[in-house]
C-alpha cells in the first residue's frame, strides 16, 4: 500500500514534500519531521466531492443571536473566558506538567451542577481520577469519567450520553482512525483537533482540551493547534508558590487581557477573587528594597510588592537577575538611573523579584521597580504606606498609565496613605473621591527627592 508522507516544521507547522534543514517560514533549524498523512485508497479526500449543504448568504440577511454561554460556576474561569463558556466552542488549556490543569478541569466538571459533563482522560486511570475527585470540593452526579484515547469512540460515547461539556485530558494522548501516525505526533494532534472542532460546532457541545507545554513554553504540537481552537488559555505559576494564573492568549469570544487567579491548596484550587490579598498576606513593616506597585491585570487592579537587592559585585560588571519582570526592561531602567539619577550601578549585582511568583507586564510597575532599586542600593526604607503607579520613559520622565482611577481606588481601599503617579494622569481625575493623598510628579528625580529626603 502506498503511503503519502509530508514533512512538517515542529515550530510553525509549515509543510514541505522533502526534508529541509532550516525552515523557510520561521527560520528554525532542524525542526522538520516526517508524518504519514494518508494511505492510498483513503476516502478522506473523496468527502470533498460530495455536495456541500452550505451556501453563501448576503451579510444583512444573516440572523444574529447572542451566543449561548454556560456558567461554569467558577468566577475566575468565567471572566477569563469572557463571561462563561460558549456552547460549541473549543477551549485549549495549556500548562507545564504538574501545574494543575487536570485539577482545574476536574473541579469545573464537579462544580458545574445541572450540566452533563464527560471527562475523558487518556493519562490517568479511573481510580486516580476518583482519588483526586475525593480530594477536591464539589459533587456532581452528572459528571461522567471515561478513560479512552480514540476520538471516534469518544464521539460514540458522547452520542449516547449527550453531555453539554466534554473535557479531554490531554489532546496529545488522543488518536484518530483517519491517519496512522503515532499518538502525540503533529499530524495526529492536528487532525484530532480539527475533528473535535467540527464535532463541537455540529453538536453544540463545548470542549476543553488540555495541552502539554514544551520546555520553551509553547503548547506542544504545531502552532496550528492554536489556530484551530477558539480559545487558548495558559495556566501558569511558579511551582514554589501556591498561586496560579490563568491567562487567555487567544479568545474568539472575549478579550485576551483577562487574568484568573487561583491558589493550589491540599483540597484543590481555590479561587482568589480579591487578588490584592497576595500582597497583603506578605506585607510587613517598611524594609529597604521593597516598594508597592498599583498594577492592573486584565480589568482588575492588583497591588504587588517589588523587591530589589543591590549588592557589590565580586566580578567586574554586575549581574542582573529578575523574576516576574522583563530583564531587558530592568536593564533599561538601570540605565535611566545611571544617566538621569547619577547612580553608579555598573559594578553592582541587581536582583529583582516580584512577590508571590507573579509575572507582570503592566508598565505602571516601572516606578516601583526604580524606587525599590534605589531603596536597596542606598539602604533607605520606603514607608509601607506609599504605593506607585507610573511608567518611566528613557529620560526619566513619569508617563501616564491607563485606568488610573481604578488603581487609586484599590490603593485607597487597602488603606495606603500616598500614591505617586505621573502629573499627566491628574487631568480629569476627581481626587476628592479618595481619602488617599495623590502625588503627581513629573520625573524620577522628583520622586526620589520626595521619598528619601
Ligand atoms: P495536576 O492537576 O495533576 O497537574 P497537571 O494536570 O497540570 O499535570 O496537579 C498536580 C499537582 O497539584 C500535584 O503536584 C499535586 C497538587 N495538588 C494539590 O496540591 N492539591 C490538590 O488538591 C490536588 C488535586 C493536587
Ligand atoms: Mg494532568
Amino acid at each position: 500500500m502506498k503511503v503519502k508522507t509530508v514533512f512538517f516544521c515542529k515550530e510553525c507547522g509549515a509543510q514541505s514534500s522533502s526534508w529541509i534543514g532550516k525552515c523557510p517560514q520561521c527560520g528554525a533549524w532542524n525542526s522538520y519531521v516526517e508524518e504519514v498523512v494518508q494511505r492510498e485508497g483513503d476516502s478522506k479526500f473523496n468527502i470533498k466531492k460530495t455536495k456541500s449543504s452550505s451556501k453563501p448568504q448576503p451579510v444583512n440577511q444573516i440572523t444574529f443571536s447572542q451566543e449561548e454561554r454556560i456558567d461554569t460556576k467558577d468566577i475566575e474561569l468565567n471572566r477569563v473566558l469572557g463571561g462563561g463558556l460558549v456552547t460549541g466552542s473549543v477551549v485549549l488549556v495549556g500548562g507545564e506538567p504538574g501545574i494543575g490543569k487536570s485539577t482545574l478541569m476536574l473541579q469545573v466538571a464537579l462544580n458545574c451542577k445541572g450540566r452533563k459533563i464527560l471527562y475523558v482522560s487518556g493519562e490517568e486511570s479511573l481510580q486516580q481520577i476518583k482519588m483526586r475527585a475525593d480530594r477536591v470540593e464539589g459533587e456532581n452526579e452528572d459528571c461522567f469519567i471515561l478513560t479512552e484515547t480514540n476520538i471516534q469512540s469518544i464521539f460514540q460515547h458522547a452520542e449516547d450520553l449527550k453531555p453539554q461539556i466534554i473535557v479531554i485530558d490531554s489532546i496529545q494522548t488522543i488518536t484518530t482512525d483517519s491517519i496512522d501516525s503515532s499518538p502525540g505526533s503533529i499530524s495526529q494532534i492536528r487532525e484530532c483537533a480539527g475533528e473535535i472542532q467540527m464535532y463541537a460546532k455540529k453538536e453544540g457541545i463545548a470542549f476543553f482540551l488540555v495541552g502539554h507545554i514544551t520546555k520553551d513554553g509553547a503548547i506542544a504540537g504545531p502552532k496550528i493547534l492554536e489556530h484551530i481552537v477558539d480559545t487558548v488559555l495558559q495556566f501558569e505559576g511558579n511551582r514554589h508558590y501556591g498561586y496560579r494564573m490563568l491567562r487567555s492568549i487567544k479568545n474568539r469570544f472575549g478579550s485576551t487581557s483577562e487574568l484568573g487567579i487561583y491558589e493550589m491548596q491540599s483540597t484543590g484550587l481555590r479561587q482568589v477573587n480579591n487578588p490584592s490579598e497576595i500582597l497583603l498576606s506578605q506585607r510587613d513593616e517598611a524594609l529597604s528594597g521593597t516598594a508597592i506597585a498599583a498594577t492592573i491585570e486584565g480589568t482588575r487592579p492588583i497591588l504587588i510588592e517589588t523587591q530589589a537587592l543591590v549588592a557589590n559585585s565580586n566580578y567586574g560588571t554586575g549581574q542582573r537577575t529578575s523574576t516576574g519582570f522583563d530583564l531587558r526592561r530592568l536593564s533599561m531602567l538601570l540605565a535611566v538611573l545611571e544617566k538621569r539619577g547619577g547612580f553608579k550601578l555598573i559594578n553592582k549585582d541587581v536582583f529583582l523579584n516580584i512577590a508571590g511568583g507573579i509575572k507582570v507586564d503592566d508598565p505602571a510597575i516601572d516606578l516601583a521597580v526604580l524606587v525599590s532599586i534605589i531603596s536597596s542600593s542606598e539602604d533607605l526604607s520606603i514607608s509601607s504606606q506609599y504605593c506607585f503607579a507610573a511608567e518611566t520613559g528613557l529620560s526619566g520622565e513619569l508617563r501616564p498609565v491607563t485606568r488610573i482611577d481604578q488603581r487609586i481606588a484599590e490603593a485607597d481601599k487597602l488603606g495606603f496613605e500616598k500614591i505617586f503617579i505621573s502629573k499627566y494622569n491628574i487631568k480629569g481625575l476627581d481626587s476628592s473621591r479618595f481619602k488617599i493623598e495623590i502625588i503627581p510628579l513629573s520625573n524620577i528625580e522628583d520622586v526620589l527627592r520626595y521619598i528619601f529626603s
